[in-house]
């Protein structure tokens, strides 16, 4: 087990990588507590959980991730006679910890929580950083804070019951990470995509471990997304579109956004070729999709009307080389110039 400290403005949370669910009651040390999960965990999980402490049930997929979930939760909190001390251990994947962090973070004006993360997206992404949350009318994350877990125990062996999919898809964000910040990160995924897709423990623990500390260096820089904080969006912009015209699950989404972005970064000449290619080999090893069914044009014109957007232009996160991004503020006109020569090379 390896642990790491985020030192967020607001608070300091710890990650604990490789930490078993059964060790749970340790980080809970005899306070009173309440368990959020969702169907799946309680199904595969339930005999895990420490005993004799409430467990409050939310529904499977992003429809769930609501206002109407939040005020579910706050009545079984009130149920459960929940006070300022009580703590709340969301344990799940991104979407239990998205809506538990923001419930605990509201509920009496703020209760302490902490994750148990149970996805790979969900450890090297959605744990890590302070951003909880729900959607609003079917547009993303519109309702939320930022607020720091107490801990996080990223559990690796849970990994094994995770659907494949699901599973694979999180190897997007491990990507990602080493592209925009860590080329040895980059590399080793590329190295070991075998490996790591046959969930062997070490190269797992390395990836999530390496992927949380790159999280946690930018997210320590910048907390509220000011600046530096904005490279973790690499791959994001077009994805964002992808995964609202088509309901892809979010890894396969980034993972034909960063194709897109690093061809982008070729197109201005900020990346050469065969820097830019090498996105899409690693992610073939992965068996990420790298080409969208959505023609470019319309992905364009979703992303443009993206009601989170605002003015004539976006700033868009480039790769100077693998291992380094950039971000660079675009005009729509721009952009729409480039990816109509990407139509046409393709
Ligand atoms: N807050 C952030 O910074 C941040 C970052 C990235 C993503 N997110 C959010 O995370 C959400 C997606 O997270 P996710 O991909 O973890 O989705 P999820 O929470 O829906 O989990 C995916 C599925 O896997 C199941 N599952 C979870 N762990 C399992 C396990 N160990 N074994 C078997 N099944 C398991 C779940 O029940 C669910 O059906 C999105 O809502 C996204 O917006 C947030
Ligand atoms: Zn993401």
């Amino acid at each position: 087990m390896k642990t790491l400290e985020v030192k967020a403005e607001s608070k300091s949370s710890y990650i604990h990588i490789g930490e078993g669910i059964q060790n749970l009651s340790k980080y809970i040390n005899d306070r009173k507590s309440i368990i959020l999960t969702d169907s799946n965990i309680i199904r595969l999980y339930k005999n895990d959980f420490p005993k004799n402490i409430p467990v409050i049930e939310i529904g499977l997929g992003e429809k769930n991730k609501t206002l109407n979930t939040i005020n579910y939760i706050m009545a079984q909190l009130v149920k459960y006679e929940a006070d300022r001390t009580t703590l709340l251990v969301a344990i799940g994947g991104g979407i239990v910890s998205d809506v538990g962090g923001f419930a605990a973070s509201v509920y009496m004006r703020g209760i302490p929580f902490g994750f148990v993360s149970t996805t790979l997206l969900s450890q090297v992404d959605a744990s890590v950083g302070g951003k909880n949350g729900v959607n609003h009318e079917g547009y993303k994350n519109m309702i939320g804070v930022f607020n720091q877990p107490e801990f996080v125990i990223c559990d690796t062996s849970m990994l094994s019951t995770l659907d494949e999919e699901e599973f694979r898809s999180g190897f997007a964000e491990i990507i990602k990470a080493g592209a925009i910040k860590d080329v040895s990160l980059f590399n080793y995924c590329s190295e070991y995509s075998q490996t790591a897709l046959d969930l062997n423990p070490d190269a797992i623990t390395h990836m999530v471990y390496e992927s949380v500390k790159i999280k946690a260096n930018i997210v320590e820089a910048d907390e509220r997304e000011k600046g530096e904080r904005r490279l973790l969006n690499f791959g994001h912009t077009f994805a964002h579109a992808l995964e609202k015209m088509t309901g892809i699950l979010h890894g396969k989404a980034v993972s034909i956004g960063m194709v897109l972005a690093a061809k982008v970064s070729n197109k201005l000449g900020i990346i050469d070729a065969e820097d830019a290619e090498l996105i899409t080999t690693v992610l073939n090893q992965y068996g990420l999709p790298v080409k969208s069914e959505i023609p470019e044009d319309q992905l364009f014109s979703a992303m443009k009307q993206d009601k989170k957007r605002t003015g004539d232009s976006i700033h868009l996160v480039l790769l100077e080389k693998i291992g380094h991004a950039v971000t660079r503020e675009i005009t729509y006109n721009e952009l729409q110039k480039i990816i109509n020569d990407l139509r046409c090379d393709i």
